[in-house]
């Protein structure tokens, strides 16, 4: 190797170590450091989990498919429960004490028109529940969400029919 090809790559890899060892100063985390966790906002809980089941829910109702309406209730019901989790106080409002107030009841009612069977009770507690919904958008200043009795499917890969036996 010439001389000078041996100083370039001398000067080269100098460099190269200069640059790695600038990389490896930076501050590393603490070792006990938690990795900064995702906190999703109310809004993003409501449009991720509590919108699509709900949805799901009167298209169950719907097409009389009582058995996984029961499903999808239930799972509503853990969206609620995993959203008042994450925000126990949205502003200065109890959103925990709020959802019991407000989706308990119509929630039992739907569930028991699910164990009736019966498409015009489910209609009616389905309502009411949907009311519920704005109930509490109006009670949080959060009017401007209105939400309805779901009029078309949003989700095309899925059947809402119930499953012949
Ligand atoms: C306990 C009170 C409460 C109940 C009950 C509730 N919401 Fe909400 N919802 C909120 C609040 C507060 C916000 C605004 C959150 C924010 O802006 O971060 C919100 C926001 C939303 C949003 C986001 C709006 C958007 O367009 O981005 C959707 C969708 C929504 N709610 C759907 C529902 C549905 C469907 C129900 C009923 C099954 C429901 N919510 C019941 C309190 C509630």
């Amino acid at each position: 190797m010439s001389i000078k090809l041996l100083s370039f790559v001398l000067s080269t890899s100098v460099v190269v170590l200069s640059i790695l060892s600038a990389a490896n100063a930076q501050t590393p985390a603490p070792a006990n450091a938690a990795p900064q966790s995702y906190r999703p906002g109310l809004g993003d809980l409501m449009t991720m989990t509590v919108q699509p089941r709900h949805t799901k829910l009167g298209l169950a109702g719907q097409e009389k498919n009582w058995a996984y309406a029961a499903y999808e209730l239930h799972e509503l019901e853990e969206a609620f429960e995993r959203a008042a989790r994450v925000w126990p106080t949205y502003r200065t409002v109890s959103i925990a004490d709020l959802i019991v107030a407000t989706t308990k009841e119509p929630m039992e009612a739907v569930s028991e028109a699910i164990k009736s069977a019966d498409a015009a009770r489910f209609a009616a507690a389905y309502g009411r529940l949907t009311e519920t919904c704005n109930a509490c958008h109006q009670a949080t200043g959060r009017g401007v969400v209105v939400i309805q009795v779901p009029k078309a499917s949003p989700f095309p890969d899925q059947d809402f029919r119930p499953v012949k036996q």
